[in-house]
């Protein structure tokens, strides 16, 4: 049966949007297991980390993520948002210059102290443009920043180059990883794997448990110095409320899952392949890495409103994006996961196919 043939046979609105790629938020053995052992703490610590808040599962699970990251030590704390701003922080000199993506998600734009640090954007995903800014302030500390997959292209950073710029100019890297986390390099370790970048000295990630890991919160794993001197001086860590019991427990037996199924990467990659592949033979102008983050651009915001509206009536959840990125273009933006099954998928393209007999333009 060719796609143009299928029917559509799913009932309730198949969603294909949203950062739950390997499915564990609500995977059942998962959150089985956080409700029975959640009357062993209660719903809050109550305190912060460096008072009374930090819990035996809180060591567990930075424990385990220093485990799946190969690194010294680690630090979670209360949303991926936040961990960019303790990396600058914990970073900067007294003559740091931030040098950071054009198109770096909202998360690094607010993480710089713009009173305290210059800051100079490179063009976008252009190691190029990046080194002419780096020749320009030989005097100066300096601190690289980008995500390593983009939020709403998809296109994973060039980190390869970057890596190698840091070095040349003894610059830190900080990479936002929090759609990469799980998701690439042979371990799910984000993008210094996926470029494997020897043991990822001078780079720093932002990570998150939000996503591939299906819970909430942020988390660093890097050298002891550095996590120390988080502990030590961050405001956050000293006066704000440590990660509730429910979180910590979400994410430590998600991990704990994520690390023994690695066949989860490997099916939520080839669903996002599938897409890729199908919205590029239907037309659409999409970008070309493999990632799960697959979007459809479009010159005006109504064009991408006026497919998003038309998914909507067709039974899909895929939303045109307005996002504070600048960007020229409109993006509808479908995300994947490891659950979607080719049927599906096939809906989808089948559903995409039609828009565009129907929008010959576009
Ligand atoms: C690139 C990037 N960094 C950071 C965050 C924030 O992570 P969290 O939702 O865990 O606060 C997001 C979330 O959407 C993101 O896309």
């Amino acid at each position: 049966m060719s796609s143009s043939d299928l029917p559509l046979r799913h009932q309730s609105p198949l969603i294909f949007s949203g950062n739950n790629y390997l499915g564990l938020a609500n995977h059942p053995e998962i959150v089985e297991k956080v409700a029975s052992e959640l009357h062993l703490y209660g719903n809050s610590f109550s305190a912060s980390r460096k008072t009374t808040g930090t819990h035996e599962i809180h060591l567990q699970l930075e424990h385990l993520l220093s485990t799946f990251k190969q690194s010294e030590q680690s630090i979670v704390f209360a949303t991926g948002y936040l961990g960019n701003s303790l990396l600058v922080r914990a970073l900067r000199k007294g003559n740091t210059i931030v040098l950071a993506d054009a198109q770096s998600h909202p998360s690094i734009v607010d993480s710089i102290p713009k009173d305290e640090v210059e800051v100079e954007l490179y063009a976008h995903r252009d190691p190029g443009h990046l080194e002419e800014l780096l020749k320009k302030h030989p005097s100066k500390d300096l601190l690289i920043m980008t995500d390593g997959v983009f939020a709403l292209t998809g296109e994973i950073a060039s980190l390869d180059e970057l890596y190698e710029l840091a070095m040349k100019y003894e610059a830190a890297l900080i990479v936002d990883d929090a759609h990469a986390t799980g998701i690439l390099g042979e371990n799910g370790r984000g993008t210094p794997e996926h470029f494997n970048l020897p043991g990822s000295k001078h780079i720093y990630q932002s990570e998150t448990m939000s996503k591939a890991l299906g819970s909430y919160g942020g988390f660093i794993a890097s050298e002891v110095k550095l996590i120390e001197k988080i502990q030590a001086e961050s405001n956050f860590y000293i006066a704000s409320t440590a990660l509730p019991p429910a979180i910590v427990l979400a994410s430590l037996f998600s991990l704990q899952y994520l690390m023994q199924h690695p066949e989860l990467r490997v099916q939520l990659l080839g669903n996002a392949r599938k897409i890729r592949e199908g919205v590029s033979s239907l037309g659409f102008e999409t970008t070309p890495d493999l990632t799960p983050i697959i979007p459809l651009f479009f010159k005006e915001v109504k064009q991408a409103e006026q497919l998003s509206q038309y998914l909507k009536e067709a039974g899909f959840v895929v939303p045109a994006i307005k996002y504070p990125i600048q960007m020229e273009k409109s993006i509808v933006r479908i995300t994947t996961n490891a659950l979607h099954t080719s049927d599906e998928i096939e809906q989808l393209l089948f559903t995409l196919k039609k828009w565009t007999n129907e929008h010959p333009a576009h």
